[in-house]
């Protein structure tokens, strides 16, 4: 009843609308982690349902779906933007999206975008995280992970 109240009342209405808009444009509930080393390269793919095949794809930072496209690193139609690459392959209906000469101010949320006409667009997150030099526990781990995946 007193929520009812405050809302009656038009400027604590318009406060509420805001907040409630800042604090639903996030995403996503499963966030793909991703993790490597500075100066090296790193690469994820964000897959997407086949009816997007030619639709706009892009990946921008921050978990804000409202504002990803307009500050987006880079889209499929430009493919190459500095240290970023975009490669989408529409056969298997995922993107890959390469970040070169990593530092670790790369480290953070990442958004995948795909864009909807009439719709809003579908996102899924990715977390890079960025460590400093690369330690020989490291490589350790790198090298047993090539080893299982060839086993
Ligand atoms: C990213 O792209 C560069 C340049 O094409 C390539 O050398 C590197 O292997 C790629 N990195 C990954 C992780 O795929
Ligand atoms: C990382 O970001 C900080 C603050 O924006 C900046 O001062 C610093 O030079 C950046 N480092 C690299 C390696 O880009």
């Amino acid at each position: 009843m007193k929520l009812l109240f405050f809302i009656y009342n038009h400027f604590l209405a318009v406060i509420l609308l805001v907040l409630f808009t800042f604090l639903t444009d996030r995403c996503c509930d499963t966030v793909t982690k991703v993790q490597s080393y500075e100066g090296f390269s790193e690469s994820f793919s964000c897959s997407y349902e086949s009816q997007y095949q030619n639709s706009l794809k892009y990946i921008c930072r921050g978990n804000r779906p409202s504002t990803c496209l307009q500050q987006a690193l880079i889209t499929s139609d430009t493919k190459q933007n500095g240290r970023f690459r975009l490669d989408d392959d529409k056969v298997s209906g995922t993107f890959t999206v390469n970040i070169s000469s990593l530092t670790q101010n790369d480290s953070g949320s990442y958004l995948c975008g795909v864009q909807r006409n009439s719709d809003v667009d579908v996102f899924s997150a990715v977390e890079l995280e960025v460590e400093g030099e690369r330690s020989y526990s490291s490589v350790r781990e790198t090298t047993a992970t090539i080893a299982q995946r060839w086993r």
